[in-house]
């Protein structure tokens, strides 16, 4: 081992400088074999125990069998899950233990040889460095230094302008709200809600209880390009379902957003945006196959589960004299993922 490259031993008794660090105090297993003994068998029961659970929990994936039942599932899961668990607490309790109470804790400096080169070395680069500077004849040549300058500068700008521009905050979060609902016949009191594709506008009277609708925007001819309308019409998606109004729960201002139990909530989700459509009759309960965030239809659309934050928007809807269902405005807050609640 070299002079520089020397792995010393130190302990305070001999004079080391503690960084800081509390002294190396000898414990009772550095003194008494017999203790020393004793934590060696700890750790072997933790290491012991830590390899019990394992075979438990891969017993209990065999003995509870998923395809039986639910109730075998969930029991074999949860043997699984605690086996599975104790297994890596065990062996991380007898590390833990294995480390503090028997290891050496005595400090160890490792000296590193110097970073710097000899003066020779040094002169040598510097040297080198300065033929390939002479080579470039760049002090001589002005106009090719400020040149090059001036393209160094200039290069990164495609990169770092539109980087810089979409960092600057647009915080228009309206925007996200404005959909294709907004727009009605002239004198209308709101846009139809229609069936998708077929474009036939729905009547209050044909939603039964219980019955769910996948809804655009009734289309509105001349008055809204068949481009503006389709570049619209995913985010004015709307899921439209009935229940039984004693089942919903209404917060203030919302009253007259439904129609005799018939609601409409935006089919975007509020996580990352796949269309939420697993809709449970029983519970009312809608489910987003992408992420599993499940939305109360009864208690407006409420995240009970899931990595969404927030609820589904809910469309305003009203009938108009002839019975259609209408949307009797645009959103009122945005739709779709959440991502700027978390940039605010
Ligand atoms: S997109 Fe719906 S839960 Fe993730």
């Amino acid at each position: 081992m070299s002079d520089h490259h020397q792995l010393q031993r130190r302990t305070d008794a001999e004079g080391f400088e503690n960084p800081g660090l509390e002294p190396h105090r000898p414990r009772l297993s550095d003194r008494d074999p017999a203790a020393a003994k004793r934590v060696e068998l700890q750790v072997v029961a933790l290491f012991g125990v830590s390899v019990l659970a394992s075979i438990v929990g891969v017993a209990g994936f065999f003995l509870f069998p998923a395809g039986v039942s639910l109730g075998t599932l969930r029991v074999g899961n949860t043997v699984l899950g605690v086996g599975l668990g104790l297994g890596f607490l065990g062996i991380g309790l007898g590390a833990i233990h294995w480390a503090k109470a028997l290891m050496n804790t005595t400090e160890q400096v490792e000296e590193r040889h110097p970073l710097r080169s000899d003066p020779a070395t040094r002169a040598a680069a510097v040297a080198a460095l300065e033929a390939g500077l002479d080579d470039t004849r760049i002090a001589r040549r002005p106009l090719l230094k400020g040149a090059l300058a001036s393209a160094l500068v200039f290069a990164p700008l495609p990169v770092l302008v539109p980087l810089v521009g979409n960092l600057t905050p647009d915080w228009d979060i309206s925007r996200f709200a404005r959909t294709a609902w907004r727009n009605k016949p002239e004198g209308a009191p709101g846009r139809r809600l229609a069936t998708d594709p077929d474009d036939v506008p729905i009547r209050a009277a044909d939603v039964t209880n219980g019955s769910v609708f996948h809804v655009i925007p009734h289309r509105l001819g001349e008055l809204e390009g068949e481009e503006e309308f389709l570049n619209e019409k995913a985010k004015a998606v709307v899921l439209l379902v009935r229940m039984d109004p004693s089942e919903m729960t209404i917060s203030p201002g919302r009253e007259d957003w439904s129609y005799h139990g018939i609601i409409a909530f935006s089919k975007v989700c509020t996580h990352v945006g796949c269309p939420v459509a697993l809709y449970e009759q029983n519970t009312k309960h809608l489910l987003c196959p992408c992420h599993q965030s499940t939305f109360d239809l009864a208690n407006e659309a409420r995240v009970i589960f899931g990595p969404a934050n927030r609820p589904l928007p809910q469309l305003p809807i009203s009938v108009d004299d002839e019975g259609y269902l209408i949307a009797t405005s645009d959103f009122t807050e945005p739709v779709g993922p959440s991502y700027w609640e978390r940039l605010k």
